[in-house]
């Protein structure tokens, strides 16, 4: 678990983003990035006791030299990430807000939720296992998304601060929830590792389902609310990419990104081509929000093999996140249903593609599309995935 691969963008050609922010109109201060002149804290863990569905709400604190963390177990949640900038200044990486009022109040942005049982869009709410139909919430018209109308993001988790630096998490989803069957047992632990976050994920199940979990964390690494994140500097380690229909299922194909606006095989600016909607996938996705196939996993022996899914450079902190998985896709989105609504931490707001999301997990609509890996868990498996966040300024 240990094993990390890290890879430098210096070499890399940066290709710097030359248009604003694409087809839409940005919401006001959208189009600009600023750096935070206020200082920046964890929020107060006060407010975040309370009682939802009869189950208690609280706020952990993770803490290592390098970074702080703050987590609640509603929705088993990274609320702050504080990390710091190339000058030393702590920086909060993550969109959250300061309240679990917020949370409960404001749920369809899924802020730093863990999501599940099914990460992304299952087709028209429906699939079939062993022969028998499974009917879902179709929760984003006519999909079914993020596990339906009461996923994983909107419960409470039963929360254990194992050491200073890891809290586990666990939750029972019953045979039926939200319309999946078998009684499933999750596990997610956090674990500062160094200079990482380690999100480490574990379920069993009675029953045969689908299973496909991911962190939902909406990343700024100039800080939360500080603008655009188009000039940001990406990667992402795949050649291929799985393209969407008009409602954002993929269609089962499996592209090449050469030549299209998916191609950050080369550290990129994420805002370079995303106004070129004369590419139909970034028509249909209002931006990126697509599912990247990564490339396969170079053979660890007697282990899960890691694989490098993505680097990020902010461009004005100098925070870079690298990320490694085991899991075989990475969802990117890049922020394009934000629209300045939600009242984020220290007053901040969640302007239009002011945060992107690198979501590890399997492809979209795995249990409908044979062809994809298989999601399915059956009694007697044990899932067990994970994904590293590193963040540090070299
Ligand atoms: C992403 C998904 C987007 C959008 C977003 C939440 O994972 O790909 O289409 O639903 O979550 O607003």
């Amino acid at each position: 678990m240990k094993k990390l691969f890290i890879f430098s963008l210096a070499s890399a050609t940066i290709v710097l983003a030359s248009c604003g922010t694409g087809s839409q109109p940005p919401a006001t201060g959208a189009d600009t990035a600023t750096t935070n002149t206020v200082p920046v804290t964890l929020p107060d863990p006060a407010a975040f006791h309370d009682s939802v569905d009869g189950q208690p709400t609280a706020l952990y604190i993770l803490k290592n030299k390098q970074i702080s963390a703050a987590i609640t177990n509603y929705g088993a949640r990274v609320v702050s990430l504080l990390v710091p900038d190339q000058k030393g200044t702590p920086t909060d990486v993550v969109l959250g807000y300061d309240s679990i009022g917020k949370y409960i109040h404001q749920p369809d942005t899924y802020f730093g939720a863990v999501v599940g049982r099914y990460g992304n869009r299952i087709a028209k709410g429906r699939f079939k296992l062993d022969g028998k139909q499974y009917t879902l919430a179709t929760n984003n018209a006519p999909n079914h998304l993020h596990g339906g109308n009461k996923g994983f993001d909107a419960v409470v988790w039963t929360g254990k601060q194992l050491s200073d630096t890891s809290l586990e998490l666990t939750y029972l989803s019953k045979d039926g929830e939200e319309g999946y069957p078998g009684n499933l047992r999750v596990t997610v632990i956090y674990t500062l590792d160094s200079d990482a976050l380690h999100v480490g994920y574990a379920a069993t199940t009675d029953k045969p389902t689908v299973l496909n979990l991911t962190n939902h964390s909406y990343f700024n690494l100039n800080g939360q609310g500080s603008g655009t994140i188009n000039n940001h500097v990406l990667q992402i380690f795949a050649d291929r990419y799985t393209p969407v229909d008009s409602t954002l299922i993929p269609t089962g194909k499996i592209d090449s990104v050469g030549g299209t606006p998916f191609d950050f095989r080369q550290a990129t600016a994420i805002g370079a081509r995303v106004g070129d909607t004369g590419n139909i996938q970034i028509k249909y996705g209002k931006g990126y929000d697509h599912n990247f196939v990564l490339d396969p996993a170079p053979p660890v022996a007697g282990a899960l093999s890691p694989r490098p899914a993505a680097i990020v450079r902010g461009d004005l902190s100098g925070i870079v996140l690298s990320i490694t998985t085991d899991q075989p896709g990475i969802q990117f989105y890049g922020g394009n249903f934000l629209n300045g609504t939600n009242p984020l931490k220290a007053g901040k707001k969640d302007d239009y593609r002011s945060a992107f999301c690198l979501e590890t997990q399997h492809y979209p609509d795995s249990p409908n599309e044979p062809s994809f890996p298989s999601t399915v868990l059956k009694p007697g498996e044990k899932y067990a995935t994970w994904t590293y966040f590193r963040l540090s300024t070299k």
